[in-house]
């Protein structure tokens, strides 16, 4: 008797769900936000379109997408006293511990956005996530290199605050590069939701319980820094700047293909994607136009470029259905923006949150909702009795 139970794989609350905003399907590399194609929404659509499509279900119209871009910047600012508590992180503290903390402690003062039963609280709650995430990584950036914050400007777009919060200083104006500023649109669009990923499901399962929204998106944070999931793209970026040189890329592969070693490509494989990721194929794109138009020369986009030749021509490769995944090039783009490695996973988040709330939302509304709990397949010891200590050999 091995002691295995007989395990019933039945549906559970939370180990599959059923949701209408994003479909997937992994053979085909297809991906779909509320049944529009991800190329289509990253070429012709804001980001706070998406951002409108994914929570209410639809690409808003003229007057909706002006009331949707008033309810997320009257939230663009943060409480005062939230700021202060940047000043008791280390300088060096990576920007994702701080989001994680900073985003956490958000539950200590918006009490007004709390109440998970009152669908107006919890709009607020979203517009507030989505509006803040930007102020707060902007903060988190200017607080690691010494410089002072700046507050938003309502004026910009979603993305341009942002970059005008993360580059610019108070001595002067920033100028805004309409290239720059579109790629950064383009890459939260593409990042802003994914079913039912490690850090989705992180938030569903926090906010079965019906605990706090800011604490259940600092969950999903937490997810996803890991470098299996959101952290893959600060750790593809280093492998790419490690490779350094096309001549090093099979040192690289043979070390993927070595059961031995822990290493593995980072930005290449996917738990869905069989094909290539739809995703990574606009961001490609991306990536050659910022780095063309801004007449910037990194040798690692041409390292990834011929990485991802000789990969999907290995055979280890092609059986195991590993291809370039929305991470592989992100990274890329990212730089030539001029970000740190360190604030890749955290623009991950800023995009990611969008998502985030659509599906804690989605579950919310859902009045069959019950908490989540994950079934296990048992294969520990059978029953036994106690042996006093002095009887143990
Ligand atoms: C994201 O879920 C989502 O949707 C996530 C995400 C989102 O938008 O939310 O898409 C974002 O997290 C993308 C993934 C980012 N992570 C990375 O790029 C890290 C590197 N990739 C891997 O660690 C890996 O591919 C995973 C974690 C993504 C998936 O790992 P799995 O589930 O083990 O993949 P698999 O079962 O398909 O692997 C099949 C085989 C395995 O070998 P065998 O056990 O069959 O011998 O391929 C191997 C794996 O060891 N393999 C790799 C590999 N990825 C899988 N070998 C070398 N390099 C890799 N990158």
């Amino acid at each position: 008797n091995t002691g295995r139970f007989t395990f019933d794989p039945g549906f559970t609350s939370t180990a599959s769900c059923e949701s209408k905003i994003t479909y997937i399907d992994g053979d085909a590399g297809i991906l779909l936000y509320r049944g529009y194609p991800i190329d289509q929404l990253a070429e012709k659509s804001s980001f706070l379109e998406v951002a409108h499509l994914l929570l209410n279900g639809n690409l808003p119209n003229a007057a909706e997408n002006d009331e949707f871009t008033k309810n997320i910047t009257r939230h663009t600012m943060i409480h005062e006293q939230l700021a202060q508590f940047y000043r008791g992180f280390r300088r060096d503290a990576h920007p994702m511990a701080i989001m994680c903390g900073i985003v956490g402690a958000m539950a200590a003062f918006y009490h007004d956005s709390t109440d998970i039963h009152d669908p107006k609280q919890r709009m607020i709650a979203s517009h507030r996530l989505i509006a803040k995430m930007p102020t707060l990584a902007a903060m988190a950036y200017k607080y690691s290199i010494g410089q002072p914050f700046l507050y938003p400007d309502n004026s910009l777009s979603f993305a341009g605050n942002f970059l005008r919060m993360t580059f610019g200083v108070p001595a002067e104006p920033y100028i805004i590069d309409p290239v720059v500023e579109d790629a950064m649109e383009k890459l939260l669009i593409l990042q802003a939701d994914h079913e039912q990923n490690a850090s989705t499901s992180t938030v569903r399962l926090a906010g079965s319980s019906g605990a706090n929204p800011f604490a259940c998106i600092s969950a999903g944070i937490a997810c996803l820094w890991g470098p299996a999931h959101g952290g893959a793209n600060e750790a593809a970026l280093n492998m790419l700047r490690e490779i350094g040189t096309p001549d090093r890329i099979p040192e690289f592969i043979a070390r993927a293909k070595n059961k031995d070693d822990p290493f593995r490509l980072m930005g290449f494989g996917h738990r869905v994607y069989k094909n290539y990721d739809p995703r990574a194929k606009v961001m490609a794109t991306v990536a050659k136009n910022v780095l063309d138009k801004l007449n910037i020369k990194d040798p690692i986009f041409d390292v990834a470029r011929e990485l991802e030749r000789i990969a999907l021509s290995d055979p280890y490769f092609i059986d195991k259905k590993l291809y370039p995944n929305v991470d592989f090039y992100s990274g890329v783009v990212m730089s030539a923006i001029g970000f740190p490695t360190s604030m890749f996973t955290v623009l991950f988040a800023i995009s990611r949150t969008v998502g985030w709330i659509a599906q804690w939302t989605e579950m919310m509304e859902d009045p069959e909702q019950k908490i989540g709990r994950p079934r296990q397949l048992y294969t520990g010891p059978t029953q036994r009795d106690f042996v006093p200590l002095s009887n143990r050999p």
